[in-house]
């Protein structure tokens, strides 16, 4: 367990960077947005990020962040609960969407952080008061997020309690390379996933329906190459996120144990340095694969940030939820998910 200064905010205030892990799993992490920094597998680096805090302030992708309190998009930035429409910031102005928590969501909130270390790994517990009326969400949200490298397993356990009802969906954008970051696109890596059902969506990105994902180019049921003929081929749906960034609902019995829950086996991811299974208690994954990305901003060391360049595999409930009545966080419950990546 280590720590240092990472850089500063424009405004003064300390970034901190904690390093977490053992000889094959390695993880940075920041107490700005909680950022996963740097993820060594093997001493390789997979995540998409950058050297200085300057970095993820301009580029407006998210990367490695904790997203919320609602991660992915709300269709016309408002929904009705409890009676109240309540009006979010539009801040993907484009599509009218609110989308990953608004202005200024955890991503670029400074997070409390406490090191924890134990017979199972090491771990860092990060906490926030999201306070009621903040990005104009009903009730102030007690978050908690640990973060744990055990052996070859890296882990996301988010809770949170409310005291009044909210929509509340937390996920990490961590934009990963099975071929190392440094190794170019991820049109020669493989990704299977566990799904039967995925939503289909309109121009602005939004579910219209959870369609089967039979004789789609959306089924993964066995491993898939993610090749630039499939992610820009003539496909609708396809076309509509411009290559793959949908949302697949999780449909398994395959389970591991962790923490104590039990998690299925949503999608193994694979390429060069090897495969990455992700393990979930949420219903569906948002896999979006950089697919806007265009050269900008470039990642640590100079590095391409550029179209399908890395793979997000967001552990979610499906977009928009509040404007079905689903990902509602009811006040003094207990939102309780975990996102485990197991390198195998
Ligand atoms: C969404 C993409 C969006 C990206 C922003 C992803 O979660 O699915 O559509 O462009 O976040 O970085």
């Amino acid at each position: 367990m280590n720590s240092y200064l990472f850089d500063k905010l424009p405004d003064g205030r300390d970034v901190i960077a904690y390093e977490i892990g053992n000889d094959t799993v390695r993880a940075t992490i920041l107490n700005y947005g909680g950022i996963i920094q740097k993820l060594l597998y093997k001493g390789i680096d997979i995540i998409g990020g950058y050297d200085k805090v300057e970095g993820y302030l301009v580029s407006d992708g998210y990367q490695g962040a904790l997203i919320g309190r609602y991660a992915n998009r709300i269709r016309d930035a408002k929904f009705t609960l409890n009676g109240v429409e309540y009006q979010l910031a539009a801040n993907e102005s484009a599509r009218n969407n609110h989308l990953h928590g608004g202005m200024v969501g955890y991503d670029k909130k400074i997070w409390d952080v406490a090191p924890k270390t134990d017979c199972d790994g090491e771990h860092l517990v990060l906490t926030l008061v999201d306070p009621d009326g903040n990005e104009n969400y009903p009730g102030t949200v007690n978050v908690k997020v640990t973060y744990s490298v055990c052996g070859e397993n890296f882990s996301i356990h988010y809770e949170a309690v409310s005291d009044k009802d909210t929509p509340f969906n937390m996920t990490n954008h961590a934009y990963l390379n099975m071929n190392g970051i440094a190794g170019g696109t991820i049109y020669d890596q493989t990704l299977q996933v566990n799904a039967d059902f995925m939503s289909s969506v309109d121009d602005k990105l939004i579910p219209v329906a959870k369609v089967p994902v039979d004789g789609t180019p959306f089924d993964f049921r066995t491993p898939k190459l993610l090749s630039e003929e499939l992610m820009h081929c003539d496909d609708e749906q396809m076309k509509k996120g411009e290559g793959l960034d949908h949302n697949l609902y999780i449909t398994t019995k395959e389970a591991t144990l962790w923490q104590g829950k039990k998690l299925a086996k949503a999608a193994v991811f694979a390429g060069k340095l090897g495969a990455l299974t992700l393990y979930t208690d949420t219903p569906c994954v948002q896999f979006y694969a950089g697919n806007f990305m265009d050269g900008d901003y470039p990642f640590k060391g100079g590095l391409n940030r550029e179209k399908n360049g890395a793979l997000c595999l967001e552990t979610q409930f499906a977009p928009d939820g509040p404007n079905r009545g689903e990902a509602i966080l009811r006040a003094g419950e207990k939102y309780d998910y975990t996102a485990l990546f197991r390198f195998e």
